[in-house]
């Protein structure tokens, strides 16, 4: 009998490259969404249990409601808890973040360690909860790092809350209870979507560049992680004994928006996508940001690279990544081929992706 494990939040974007990972490895799966009448938005990865015969059922469960949780967990041996909310715009309460992010991180773990067959649980954190609010940036951070709540945006705030309370609920069980715990911190994810509803914030920039919905690039970037090679990392985190009990970067080096431009100017301008180019100065930015308040997110992060290090996934769980650029062009394709991105006028629309799973 195949071993199962339960998956939160599989209509994200990276929750159905995991799921495809696990299925793929033989392993069954039962996943958790918010409404099952919304079939639409799970009908790839039905094609992902299809496609490799492999065991997959949904479950509902909201990280806002104890109902649904127990009946979760049970006879799972493993959780990899991916769900969180990510919208692309602040909302105007935090706690609308950082409530479901801790408290439903606190239910999933607590229904986890109810069971009796959870060893444990693998949690989607983010390099969110190890580079903010740092007064230093010109350092390398590691898993030894952690964001400072107090001065960071609700998002990294509600991420770094949420792994905090994950640790600290492991720490205090009782001996007899005790649930292995591992935390996976990616940077800005990247790589192909999988449906046209599965898409995620870290597409965004992509997405703009691409609709050239932005005239240029604010001086911001990112490390990035191919949405694939983390969902690599996440079965990793769960299967490899000597994991237990930590921490994972999973980033690259720092990208800057401008080269994200330039390189899809370079390969899909031949196609007629005009991609913008320049560089928008920063006085710029922070006018715009006077009245858009995604734009002010921004703000904070003009001039700054993002360095990190993921030698700890790679010596101790045998982690590899794959360059970015690859991963960048993989995620602009799909974006079109989905229909998220439109074709540039006068040209023939791309063949509809439905039936593939990437
Ligand atoms: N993408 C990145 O660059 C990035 C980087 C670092 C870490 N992460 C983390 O990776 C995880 C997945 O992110 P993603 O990029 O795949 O984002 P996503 O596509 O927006 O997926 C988020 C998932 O969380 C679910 N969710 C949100 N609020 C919920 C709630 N109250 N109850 C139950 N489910 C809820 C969503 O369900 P619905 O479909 O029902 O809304 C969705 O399935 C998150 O923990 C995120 O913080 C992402």
């Amino acid at each position: 009998m195949s071993t199962r494990v339960l998956v939160t939040g599989a209509t994200g974007f990276v929750a159905g490259h995991v799921i495809d990972e696990l299925l793929e490895h033989g392993y069954a799966v039962r996943a958790t969404v918010r409404d099952l009448d919304a079939a639409d938005k799970r009908a790839h990865l039905v094609r992902a249990a299809e496609r490799t015969g492999g065991e997959l059922e949904f479950v509902a469960a909201d990280l806002g409601r104890d109902a649904g949780w127990a009946a979760a967990v049970a006879g799972c041996a493993a959780v990899l808890h991916v769900a969180s909310p990510f919208p692309a715009t602040p909302p105007a309460d935090e706690q609308d973040l950082i409530g479901p992010a801790v408290e439903g991180t606190l239910r999933v773990l607590r229904a986890a360690a109810a069971t009796g067959s959870v060893r444990r649980v693998v949690l989607t954190s983010s390099i969110a909860a190890i580079t903010h609010g740092h007064d230093v940036h010109d350092v390398v951070r590691t898993e030894a790092d952690w964001s400072v709540p107090e001065k960071s945006a609700a998002y990294q705030k509600s991420k770094t809350l949420a792994e905090r309370a994950a640790w600290d609920f492991v720490a205090a069980l009782p001996a007899g209870e005790r649930l292995e715990l591992v935390a996976v911190n990616p940077g800005m994810i990247l790589g192909p979507v999988q449906s046209a509803t599965a898409t995620s914030t870290s597409h965004e920039p992509v997405r703009m560049l691409l609709s050239r919905a932005v005239p240029g690039s604010p001086r911001v970037g990112w490390a990035t992680v191919d949405v694939r090679d983390l969902a690599v990392l996440h079965r990793l985190a769960m299967e490899t004994p000597a994991a237990a009990g930590n921490r994972y970067v999973a980033a690259g080096a720092h990208l800057w928006m401008r080269d994200l431009g330039r390189t899809l100017a370079t390969e899909f301008g031949p196609r007629g996508y005009r991609v913008p180019t320049r560089v928008l100065p920063d006085l710029l930015v922070r006018a715009i940001a006077l009245f858009d308040k995604t734009v002010r997110l921004t703000v904070p992060t003009l001039g700054i690279e993002e360095l990190l290090s993921s030698e700890k996934a790679h010596r101790e769980l045998g982690w590899t990544m794959r360059p970015a650029r690859g991963s960048l062009l993989d995620t602009a394709e799909s974006l079109i081929q989905h229909g998220i991105v439109a074709a540039p006028r006068g040209a023939a629309a791309p063949v509809p992706a439905a039936a593939t799973s990437a």
